[in-house]
């Protein structure tokens, strides 16, 4: 029987998170050993909201790098905009796609202040609302049976069956696969901060660790993470204590010191500085070994682009057969220039 494919994406918005390597990245990781994976960097979506056009380019590398460092093959990997296909699909699938679900997306409303009002005057782009059929054509151009993701995304997921099955009933055959979700054991990774918000880069630096941090930067983040607000019932366990036990037990290591300070929490002696300084070792151990991994590969930068052009270059053809056997299905002209 042929392997299941498995495809994920992620945004070259900044640095990569521990929300982001435990919600998702860390399952990408693994997944390699048992599925076909493909994995994208998608420069596309991180044109949806205002950024700078000199930094796209090197954050696009920068996320290279840290993915090959924690662990995804360079031959997984591509880079959305050298696959156009992505864009192409996500055209025809457009007129698959009806406008007033886009508008009802939560990151939609999130991402454009319509949830909060607080930038009834920014500039929202018509790719913003778009963004969720960009995504659909990412997953279903490579026929992907499952997808890693965080929480976060199962509503794009949903869309992108719908869309897949609205295309399926009109061209009157089940040519898309429907995918699903994989999600990892921890889901959603809390801010430090505020645990009330997930971890995340837009929220700004002190909401979230990053994963190449150096050891000083983690200690003092963990150090200062918020551990009761004062509103949690007795005998409960509040959201910033239960996000450093997530973010220890995430890390698969201090086995031993995590059922000690779990028994601590629930007899009531638990001392918050024992647990933090625990969460710190266990997350500075990971993110020296990938500094390390990430420093070898900065030695020769060259090599790995190099890599990831064939890689994309390989991974398009896949993207090329979809797109030919779509535009048969839908009607338009296929001819080859
Ligand atoms: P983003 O950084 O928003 O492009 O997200 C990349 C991936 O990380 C997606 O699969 C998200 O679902 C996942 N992710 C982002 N933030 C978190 C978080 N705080 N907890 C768990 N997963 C997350
Ligand atoms: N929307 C995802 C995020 O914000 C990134 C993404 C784009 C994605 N295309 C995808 C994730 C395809 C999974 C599959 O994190």
């Amino acid at each position: 029987m042929s392997r299941k494919q498995v495809l994920s994406c992620i945004q070259p918005t900044g640095d990569m998170h521990y929300g982001n390597y435990f919600g998702a990245v860390a399952n990408w990781v693994n997944l390699q050993k048992d599925y076909d994976c493909v994995y994208g960097v998608v420069d596309y979506h991180a044109m949806t909201m205002p950024y700078n056009v000199k930094k796209l380019r090197t954050t696009t590398w920068d996320l290279i790098l840290n993915l090959v460092a924690v662990g995804i093959e360079p031959s997984n990997l591509f880079v959305q905009s050298l696959v156009p296909e992505h864009a192409e699909l996500s055209w025809i699938l457009n007129c698959f796609c009806s406008y007033g679900q886009l508008t009802r997306m939560t990151q939609f409303k999130d991402k454009s202040g319509q949830s909060t009002d607080e930038s009834k005057d920014a500039f929202i782009s018509a790719g913003l609302l778009d963004y969720p059929v960009l995504q659909a054509a990412d997953i279903l151009i490579y026929k992907a049976d499952y997808v890693p993701v965080g929480k976060d995304q199962e509503q794009h997921l949903e869309l992108t069956r719908n869309i897949a099955q609205r295309f399926n009933n009109q061209v009157g055959q089940e040519y898309f696969v429907l995918p699903e979700c994989l999600f990892t054991e921890t889901p959603k990774i809390k801010s430090t901060a505020d645990p009330s918000r997930k971890m995340s880069k837009s929220a700004g630096e002190k909401h979230y660790i990053n994963v190449f941090a150096d050891e000083a930067k983690i200690r003092k983040q963990i150090k200062s993470a918020v551990t009761d607000a004062g509103d949690t019932p007795e005998g409960e366990m509040s959201a910033g204590v239960a996000n450093l036990f997530e973010l220890l037990k995430a890390t698969g290591n201090h086995k031993e010191a995590l059922t000690q300070l779990l028994d601590d929490h629930k007899l009531g002696s638990l001392k918050y500085v024992d647990l933090k300084a625990t969460v710190a070792d266990a997350i500075v151990e990971m993110s020296s070994a990938f500094n390390e991994r990430r420093a070898a590969l900065t030695a020769d930068k060259k090599a790995l682009k190099n890599q990831i052009k064939q890689s994309s270059y390989e991974i398009r053809k896949q993207a090329q057969e979809t797109i030919k056997e779509v535009k048969d299905l839908v009607g338009l002209l296929n001819v080859r220039f």
